[in-house]
């Protein structure tokens, strides 16, 4: 049988794939990370499901929980929050059930940074400002960074940050990005997007620290770049009304006429 990976979207119960509930509702085990992902997502189980939240356990207790599903021929919906693509611990888990040549399938979800930045109301690319957003964190006590992976060096490029369990860090964070972004650069701070006690804090690299103080210690993310400050940028050129392309060809000499 098969172990389901879905991402379990950030928090809110509607912010699910349609693929991710109809493979819950169909697997008679679900392993769910409680630490993050919302327990109204258990709802859709099937009546009967074995549920079995793992944030307390091992690597190797949770394989144990695979495979025995897997030897008693039955799928498993194992749920992550956010999206699986980026710190979901699913890259370690894929390896072993590869090693004991059990399937699985992938189902992505939202992140975080998407709910945050539609928290946000904010576009995290815009034109003439940032082209290119960082993904990224600072090292934590089981997780240090590579070497060449420094908030200095995703500075130097000016692009919008996503800045992930960090938010015990803000200083260094704020001390790290001013040099290259200025302390006028805007900034943001975004708790448990999605959820019902969602909180947002905006300010700048010089004031956040103030403006921040008191806030929760866990599940933040901290959004930096030009692009959140007033609305200074150009429009795109795909939409300008004499923008000759592919879907509204400007004349009937257009490279594109013919296709359209
Ligand atoms: C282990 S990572 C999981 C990331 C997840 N896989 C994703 O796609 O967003 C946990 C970190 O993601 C961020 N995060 C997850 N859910 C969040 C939420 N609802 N609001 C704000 N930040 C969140 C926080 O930075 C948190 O420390």
């Amino acid at each position: 049988m098969t172990i389901h990976f879905i991402g379990a979207g950030p928090g809110a119960a509607d912010l699910l794939t349609l693929r991710g509930r109809d493979l819950i509702a169909a697997s008679p085990v679900c392993l769910y990370a409680g630490s993050l992902v919302s327990e109204a997502l258990l709802a859709h189980c099937p009546p009967g499901a074995r549920i079995v939240n793992t944030a307390p356990m091992s690597l190797d207790t949770i394989l144990a929980e695979m495979a025995a599903a897997h030897a008693q021929g039955q799928d498993v919906a194992r749920l992550h929050s956010g999206d699986l693509s980026i710190w979901s611990a699913m890259g370690e888990q894929l390896r072993r059930l590869r090693a004991l040549g059990i399937p699985f399938t992938i189902t992505p979800g939202v992140p975080a940074f998407a709910a945050a930045a539609a928290a946000l109301e904010a576009e995290l690319t815009l034109p003439g400002l940032a082209q290119s957003l960082v993904l990224t964190r600072t090292p934590g006590r089981a997780s240090a960074m590579p070497e060449a992976e420094t908030l200095t060096a995703f500075a130097a490029t000016s692009s919008t940050l996503a800045i992930h369990l960090s938010i015990h860090n803000l200083d260094r964070v704020v001390a790290d990005l001013t040099p290259a972004y200025g302390a006028d650069c805007p900034i943001a701070i975004v708790w448990r997007a999605s959820w019902p006690d969602q909180r947002i804090v905006r300010a700048k690299l010089a004031t956040i620290a103030d403006a921040a103080e008191g806030g929760p210690e866990r599940t933040a993310l901290i959004l930096v770049g030009r692009v959140l400050g007033d609305a200074d940028f150009c429009e795109s050129s795909l939409y300008a009304i004499d923008y000759d392309r592919r879907f509204r060809p400007q004349s009937a000499d257009s490279r594109f006429a013919e296709e359209a």
